[in-house]
């Protein structure tokens, strides 16, 4: 087992306010397909484990009774109360970690963890998750991708660039590291072994703006840590977008995915 991230809770501090325009959405489609699998119909409990800014509880949010968004970073928790306010009023948000899950929360058919599950001690967070999650519920990882299955001549050297600048970053090396255990590793070894994948493919117009933000969106590239290098890696990025863009917009290709964790013998 690969020992956990350290837990630095306000990590995501200054990336709050750029999150929602830098990082890809996950597709509607695959929160249906999740919703449909997982047989919610309005009435059962979601857990959002490391909201950030709470696109997933938002989503979900009608597919449920209600919802609780855990974070702990207050910013996170701040820009999330704001996206659902007024059209989630089922959903709460509070500040909280996976360091915090215990029975006092209640019981939920479903939690939901966005691009936050290596950020957790995995073992440690399922074990409390086995505690939490009805007989026939589900842990749901959801991530998204850049797919590189066509020539996209922007794509490759704006990656190149985002490494170049987040590689020092402690965390960083620990998850790319070759001993670094998968998720599906991590969870064959829990109560929730049964795996199910979905993922949905799709090419979308991206703006220059939202490729400009999305390194301000990610912890191995604060200007904590970066300093002055982090404008210099903005104004790389700039040219490099300009270059390619048509009016400010680009197109990408993003898979969305779900990692569907159920116990073995829950019904899916
Ligand atoms: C990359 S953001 C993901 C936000 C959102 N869930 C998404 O799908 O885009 C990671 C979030 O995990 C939170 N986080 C970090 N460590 C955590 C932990 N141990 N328990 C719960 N959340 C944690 C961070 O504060 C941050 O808001």
């Amino acid at each position: 087992m690969t020992a956990p991230i350290p837990f630095i809770p306000d990590r995501f501090k200054t990336n709050a306010a750029h999150y929602l325009a830098g990082r890809p959405a996950y597709s509607p489609q695959l929160i249906r397909r999740v919703a449909q699998a997982c047989g919610l119909s309005g009435s059962h409990r979601l857990l959002d484990l490391g909201c950030g800014p709470g696109q997933l509880s938002l989503a979900f949010s009608s597919w449920v009774g209600a919802g609780l968004a855990l974070d702990p970073e207050a910013e996170m928790l701040r820009v999330a109360a704001g996206l659902g306010a007024g059209i989630a009023p089922n959903i709460e948000y509070r500040e909280g970690s996976s360091y915090d899950l215990s029975p006092a929360l209640g019981r939920f058919r479903l939690a939901v963890i966005g691009r936050a599950f290596h950020w957790m001690d995995r073992a440690d967070t399922l074990a409390r998750l086995d505690a939490l999650i009805e007989p026939e519920g589900a842990v749901a990882l959801f991530s998204t991708a850049i797919v590189t299955d066509a020539p996209i001549a922007w794509l490759a050297p704006y990656h190149a660039l985002l490494e170049e600048y987040a590689q020092s970053d402690p965390a960083r090396l620990q998850r790319k590291a070759d001993d670094w255990e998968s998720h599906d590793a991590v969870l064959a070894k829990s109560a929730f072994a049964a795996l199910e994948r979905v993922s949905i493919v799709e090419t979308r117009r991206v703006s220059v703006e939202s490729l400009s933000a999305r390194p301000l969106s990610m912890s191995s590239l604060t200007r904590e840590r970066l300093g002055g290098r982090l404008d210099e890696l903005l104004a790389r990025i700039a040219e490099l977008l300009d270059a390619h863009a048509t009016d400010g917009w680009l197109d990408e290709r993003i898979e969305s995915t779900a990692l569907i964790a159920r116990r073995a013998g829950a019904r899916s």
